[in-house]
C-alpha cells in the first residue's frame, strides 16, 4: 500500500519523468482529445481508489491518458480565445511559486515580487502614476474589484456604506454592448443587478459613442439612479475596438463618475506605438484592468487591477481581523522572520485571502524578455491582423467586416450565388475546427456572421495568418464550388 508521498528531492526526477511528455504535447502531433474519449474516459472515469498507486502509476497515467488528451487552446494556430498556452517561463515560474511560496502571504521574496511586478505593469503600460495595484484570478475578478470600488465610492459621497449596508438603490452602470459580460455579472454580484449595465450605441468601429453617453447621463439625472461607473474598453473582446478613452474620460470628470477601463486584453496594445495615441484618455481613469494570462503569455490565473483610490478597494474587500491570525503576526513591525507580518495586504483589496504568488510570474515573463520582448511581441500580433486585413482586400470571395485596431482582425467568405452567407461561414468555421491547425473563433458585426481570429499567444507567428487566410479561401471555395 502506498502511503503519503511526502519526501523531499524527488521532484527533478518526477519533472524529468514528464517534461519529455509535455514537449511531446507542444509538437501538436496528437490528435483531438474528442476523438478517443471512450479510451481516457474509461481510463479515468474510476471508483475513488481506496489505495493509493503511488508516484509512478500517477504520473504514467499523466503521461498516458491526461497530457496527449490536452487543449487544442495552447496550438499556436488557435486565436479562437483570449487566453493562450503559457509561455515555458510562465510555467515554470508559477511552478516555483507553487512550490516555494505556496501562499501570497509572508515576508518571502515571491511575495515582494507581487509589488514589484505591478509597479512593472503600471510602468509599463503608462498606467497613470501611484495607481494601487491588486492581482487577482483574472479579468472577471479584475472588472469586480474595480466595479466594487467604483460603487463603494459612489455611495460613500451619498454617505452610505455598500460595504457594509448593501445597496438599496437604484443603480447605472454605463458600457456597450461590446463591454464584456463581466461587467454585467460584477454587477450582479455586487447587488446593483445586471439591469444595472445601460448599454450605450457604438459607432461604425464598434467604439462607444461619447455623444449618446451625454445624452443618457442628462436623461438619468431624472431617475435618482445612482451613477456608479462608465465603463469603456481597451480593446474589446468582440472586435478589439479601443472605446475614446480621453472623451469618456473626461466626460466621466464632468459629471464626477468612476471611469473604468477594462483592459484585460487589450491594455498591452499601447506598446504599440502605432497606437499608443489610443490610449491617452487612462490618465483620466480611476480603475484599469490587464491580465497577464492574456497577451503576455502567464498561465491562466493572473488578472490585474489598478485604481488610483486604495482606499476604495480597501473600504469595499478589507476582510476584518481574525482570532486565528493574531498571535501568528506581529503587530509593531519588529519583524524577526518572514512569518511574522503577511506582507503587504493585498487580501484587503480584492476577494480572495488565499492566493498564488502571481508577482513572481509576471515578474519572470518581463524579465525573460523585457519591455522590449513584449512590446515586439504585440505589434507582431497587430500587424498580422493588419496583414490579414490586406490579404482579405485583395480576394474577391473575402470581405473584412472592420478594420483592426488590435490583434483581432474580422472577416467573412462572400460568393454572390449564396444567400445564406451566415451559414455558409458557419460552415467554414466547423470545418476550421475539424482540421484543427487554424482555430479562429466567429462572432457577429451588425448581423453577419464573421471570421474572428485574435492574435496573441507568444508562439503565434507571422504564418498563421497567412495560413488562416488560405485555409478559409479554400474550404469556401470547396463549399461553394
Ligand atoms: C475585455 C475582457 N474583459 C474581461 C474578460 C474576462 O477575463 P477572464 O476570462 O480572465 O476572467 C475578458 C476575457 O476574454 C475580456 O476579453
Amino acid at each position: 500500500m502506498y502511503e503519503e508521498q511526502a519526501e523531499c528531492g524527488l521532484l527533478s526526477k518526477r519533472l524529468k519523468q514528464l517534461a519529455p511528455y509535455l514537449e511531446q504535447y507542444q509538437r501538436f502531433e496528437q490528435p483531438d482529445a474528442m476523438l478517443n474519449t471512450d479510451v481516457w474516459q474509461s481510463a479515468l472515469n474510476r471508483p475513488v481508489p481506496l489505495k493509493g498507486i503511488g508516484a509512478e502509476q500517477v504520473l504514467s497515467e499523466m503521461a498516458k491518458h491526461l497530457i496527449p488528451n490536452g487543449s487544442q487552446i495552447a496550438k499556436p494556430g488557435c486565436t479562437s480565445y483570449i487566453t493562450t498556452a503559457a509561455t515555458d517561463m510562465g510555467s515554470l515560474a508559477t511552478l516555483a511559486g507553487i512550490v516555494a511560496s505556496p501562499q501570497r502571504v509572508g515576508l518571502t521574496a515571491f511575495n515582494y515580487l507581487e509589488g514589484v511586478a505591478l509597479s512593472w505593469l503600471a510602468e509599463m503600460f503608462d498606467l497613470p502614476s501611484g495607481m494601487q495595484g491588486v492581482f487577482s484570478s483574472g479579468g472577471s475578478t479584475a472588472n469586480l474589484i474595480g466595479l466594487g470600488a467604483a460603487r463603494q465610492s459612489a455611495f460613500e459621497r451619498l454617505g452610505m456604506d455598500p460595504a457594509n449596508d448593501g445597496v438599496q438603490h437604484a443603480c447605472n452602470i454605463y458600457a456597450t454592448e461590446q463591454s464584456h459580460h463581466t461587467i454585467h455579472r460584477s454587477a450582479s454580484v455586487l447587488g446593483m443587478g445586471r439591469n444595472s449595465v445601460i448599454h450605450i450605441p457604438v459607432d461604425e468601429k464598434m467604439r462607444l459613442c461619447p455623444e449618446a453617453l451625454r445624452k443618457q447621463l442628462l436623461e438619468d439625472k431624472k431617475t435618482g439612479a445612482v451613477a456608479v461607473a462608465i465603463v469603456a474598453n481597451a480593446g474589446s473582446t468582440n472586435t478589439g475596438s479601443i472605446d475614446p478613452l480621453q472623451e469618456i474620460g473626461e466626460i466621466a470628470r464632468e459629471h464626477k463618475i468612476w471611469f473604468h477601463v477594462d483592459g484585460a486584453y487589450g491594455l498591452p496594445g499601447t506598446l504599440d506605438p502605432q497606437l499608443h495615441p489610443l490610449y491617452k484618455g487612462l490618465a483620466l481613469a480611476d480603475s484599469i484592468t490587464v491580465d497577464a494570462h492574456k497577451w503576455l503569455g502567464a498561465p491562466v490565473g493572473i488578472g490585474a487591477t489598478f485604481v488610483n483610490d486604495s482606499q476604495a478597494l480597501q473600504k469595499t474587500f478589507n476582510q476584518g481581523a481574525a482570532d486565528y491570525l493574531e498571535t501568528t503576526v506581529v503587530t509593531n513591525q519588529q519583524f524577526e522572520n518572514s512569518m511574522d507580518s503577511l506582507g503587504f495586504p493585498y487580501h484587503d483589496l480584492g476577494v480572495e485571502l488565499s492566493a498564488p504568488t502571481r508577482g513572481a510570474t509576471v515578474w519572470a515573463l518581463i524579465r525573460e524578455i523585457g519591455v522590449e520582448g513584449m512590446r515586439a511581441r504585440i505589434c507582431r500580433h497587430n500587424a498580422m491582423a493588419r496583414r490579414v486585413a490586406e490579404q482579405v482586400k485583395q480576394q474577391p470571395n473575402l470581405e473584412l467586416a472592420l478594420e483592426p485596431t488590435l490583434s483581432i482582425c474580422c472577416f467573412r467568405y462572400v460568393d454572390k450565388k449564396v444567400e445564406d452567407l451566415n451559414a455558409l461561414n458557419k460552415q467554414i468555421h466547423r470545418q476550421l475546427v475539424k482540421n484543427g491547425v487554424n482555430i479562429p473563433s466567429t462572432t457577429m458585426i451588425n448581423g453577419k456572421l464573421v471570421i474572428r481570429p485574435c492574435f496573441l499567444g507568444a508562439r503565434t507567428d507571422w504564418h498563421h495568418a497567412d495560413d488562416l487566410v488560405k485555409e478559409v479561401l479554400e474550404i469556401g471555395d470547396f463549399l461553394t464550388r
